[in-house]
């Protein structure tokens, strides 16, 4: 899997490492913070891992100076980071707690001052439980809180930010979070997701002008992208690819792009979407934008299936089903290992959609890691997929991708949502016992590659 050829990037490519809030932070209940959806989720018995919470997690909200070395270290040039929205309106909408912001507002400074430019996720799936109460998601009044949220953190930080991210993976909010239920609040009901969804979009409608009013940073949205492939070279598997790549690559990005859900995953939805779309909405949602965010894990290969209607499965409706072909490499995750799918889905979406710079906000891998008796962590399946995984990001730009920064997913160890810390994807290993960081090889790895600005 490691790449044979060297490759350098574009003058100005942007090296990152990202995170997300409730995956780092712990401090659930300092400083006014009051509960979130993933607080709530993680305290029912069976929903997370071995019962983990959030509680601690990595303690970042303490040590994020310690942090903030360590990114400076790596030498990335951005650092991806998301604000937790029940710090700063603790009940969802209303008041404005200031030592949420205090926080938010040291840690840009602690990044600017070492030389790091921020990039915080406005949601990263940690909404107030208070919200959650009156209908989270699958109410409209929930994109009007995050618009006065949007507003409290943008008038706070709004003049020393580069580039703002409104959301992030609306479809795993709306589809793992009301349809699977593997993810808070842990609903399971197609029509809810759909609701959710489209009210996901309208709460990043409602903030592009917010963030336009105020300060001068770009906007973007982040969304999770598979490349879809049919698993064989027949009409119906063919098919089945279409509507999976409609269902998960591109019911997010078109209707902000292009101002219209794809037809045929509207089609096949059928009476489920009725009443959710109201006059106007598509029109605000398709507000341009100035980047694309995509976070890529693995590829999927989709065959065509029956569709069933299962109380406990309400993604069975779906035509297709995934199937993950034999003999591939596979992250402590399950996840297939294949990097060229990266590559593959950057240049398709780099056709589909001109005009629109795209940075890889999210890319990384799993492991059992071992530690040695010194402490120390050799992870080579973590350091091959990470040049693997950059050598595609330089074959999509090569092809004409314009692809403008990558982020590894993760710069430590978390709380890896319904997984709770059973698997880690940090470059920087962390012990939970100690809240101990150790950058593991992949972190000098990629220390290494963004010094070199390539392989
Ligand atoms: C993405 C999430 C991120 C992390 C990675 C592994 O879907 O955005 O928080 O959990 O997966």
């Amino acid at each position: 899997m490691l790449a044979t050829n060297s490759r350098s990037f574009p003058p100005g490519f942007v090296w990152g490492v990202a995170t997300a809030s409730y995956q780092i932070e712990g401090a659930v209940e300092e400083d006014g913070r009051k509960p979130s959806i993933w607080d709530a989720f993680s305290r029912q018995p069976g929903r997370v891992m071995n019962g983990d919470t959030g509680d601690v997690a990595c303690d970042h909200y303490h040590r994020w100076e310690a942090d903030l070395d360590l990114i400076q270290r790596l030498g990335v040039g951005a650092y991806r980071f998301s604000i937790a929205w029940p710090r700063v309106i603790p009940d969802g909408d209303g008041a404005v707690n200031r030592h949420g912001l205090d926080f938010y507002d040291r840690l840009v400074d602690g990044l600017l001052e070492r030389g790091v430019t921020p990039i915080p996720t406005l949601y990263h799936w940690d909404l107030p439980q208070a919200l959650e109460a009156r209908g989270g998601w699958t109410v409209r009044s929930t994109a009007d809180a995050f618009a006065a949220y949007t507003q409290a953190v943008a008038e706070r930080l709004g003049d020393r930010i580069g580039m703002w991210i409104t959301l992030n993976e609306p479809w795993v909010s709306a589809f793992i979070g009301h349809a699977t239920g593997e993810h808070a609040p842990g609903r399971r009901d197609l029509r809810e997701a759909l609701r959710a969804g489209h009210h996901l979009l309208l709460a990043h409608a409602r903030a592009v002008p917010v963030l336009r009013a105020v300060g001068s940073g770009q906007v973007g949205i982040t969304v999770n992208v598979t490349d879809v492939v049919p698993a064989t070279d027949r009409e119906d598997d063919r098919r089945a690819a279409d509507l999976a790549d409609e269902q998960v690559n591109r019911w997010f990005i078109d209707p902000v792009r292009r101002g219209a859900y794809p037809a045929g995953m509207t089609a096949a939805y059928g009476e489920l979407m009725e009443g959710i779309v109201q006059a106007g909405d598509l029109e605000a949602i398709a507000a341009p934008i100035d980047a694309l965010g995509i976070n890529y894990y693995f590829r999927t290969h989709v065959a065509a299936a029956e569709p069933r209607v299962a109380a406990d499965e309400p993604m069975a409706v779906l035509p297709y089903r995934a199937v993950v072909p034999a003999g591939l490499p596979r992250t402590a995750m399950g996840w297939p290992v294949e990097p060229d799918g990266l590559r593959d889905i950057l240049v398709r979406l780099g056709g589909r959609y001109p005009g629109l710079p795209i940075h890889v906000t999210e890319n990384g891998s799993a492991w059992d890691d071992v530690v040695r008796p010194d402490g120390s962590v050799d992870d080579p399946e973590r350091v091959a997929y990470l040049e693997a995984h950059v050598d595609a990001v330089g074959q999509a730009i090569e092809a004409g991708a314009d692809v403008r920064g990558y982020f590894a997913w993760s710069l430590l160890d978390n709380f890896e949502w319904a997984e709770g810390y059973s698997k880690r994807f940090g470059i920087v290993h962390v012990d939970y016992d100690t809240l101990r960081r150790t950058p593991k090889a992949s972190a000098r790895h990629y220390a290494e590659i963004i010094a070199a600005n390539g392989i």
